[in-house]
């Protein structure tokens, strides 16, 4: 048997109710994770403290600045120490840049860029505190390349890789910080993407097929390599962008 690779490592998962963030909680906990979860779907949170117990849920929105201090403050009363941020809460802002509402817009920039910024303010004093520690990213393939009716979202994206290889540079070597540039996964967030292209009952099938490797990815193929870049198998990765995609950005 191999070690366990987050033995009592104390883990903030944000967008945890859901698609990659509950596949990658759930794998850090199968690897000894101590974990504290967000998402606002308060049932789903109950749920997911009753399959993985010992885990604490907070309910909130990313969006807003007090919700991301509480899980810093919940992590501590908790658990007494803080290792790793997983940062997954994410929402489309779909809209063309004329007809997306400017309250869209600003929304999903809170939710998507602004949320990476409030938690990671409160959570690196305690990360070097605990003698370093590491921030995931969710980001997309979207950071690199445009879809239609997705301003918010592509300059979102983009602009958290930014934000990731500033941090990465700024707190160093103590923290690692890193981002993940999924392609299309199959959760419910790519389905409600459809909408925003021009043939919308075809658009999640092409996507898989446009792949080099002929398929959606699941949320677990996501989550084994968040737990890689949390690990210490990654001790030496710091300030990187890693696409997992099918292969579909070189098509
Ligand atoms: N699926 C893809 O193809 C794909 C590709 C590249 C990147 N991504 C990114 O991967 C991340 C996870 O998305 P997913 O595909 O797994 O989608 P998902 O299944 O829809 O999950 C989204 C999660 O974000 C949470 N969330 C959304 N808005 C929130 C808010 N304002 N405050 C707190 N939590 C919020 C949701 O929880 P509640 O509803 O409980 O609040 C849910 O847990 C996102 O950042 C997304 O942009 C997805």
């Amino acid at each position: 048997m191999g070690e366990i690779k987050l033995k009592d490592k104390v883990c903030i998962v944000t967008g945890a109710t859901s698609g990659m963030g509950k596949a990658i909680a759930r794998a850090f906990y199968e690897e000894g994770g101590k974990l504290v979860l967000s998402g606002r779907n308060e049932k789903r949170g109950q749920t997911l403290e009753e399959e993985l117990p010992g885990s604490v849920f907070v309910p909130g929105d990313v969006g807003n600045v007090d919700d991301n201090k509480k899980l810093v403050d919940k992590a501590l009363s908790s658990f007494g120490r803080l290792d790793v941020l997983s940062l997954n809460a994410g929402m489309l802002g779909l809209g063309s840049v004329v007809d997306l509402p400017i309250s869209e817009w600003k929304k999903t920039l809170d939710v998507n860029l602004s949320s990476i910024f409030y938690i990671s303010k409160y959570a690196i004093p305690q990360l070097k505190k605990d003698r370093g520690g590491t921030i995931l990213i969710n980001s997309s393939i979207a950071a690199f390349k445009s879809f239609p009716n997705h301003p918010a979202y592509c300059a979102s994206k983009a602009a958290t890789l930014a934000l990731m290889r500033q941090m990465a540079v700024e707190y160093a070597p103590e923290i690692r910080v890193n981002a993940l540039c999924p392609g299309p996964v199959d959760t419910p967030l790519i389905w409600d993407s459809a909408k925003a292209f021009e043939d919308p009952k075809t658009a999640v099938e092409n996507a898989a097929n446009t792949t080099l490797l002929k398929r959606l990815g699941t949320p677990d193929d996501v989550a084994k390599l968040a737990l890689f870049l949390v690990s210490e198998d990654a001790s030496w990765i710091t300030g990187t962008a890693m696409t997992i995609d099918g292969g579909i950005l070189n098509t």
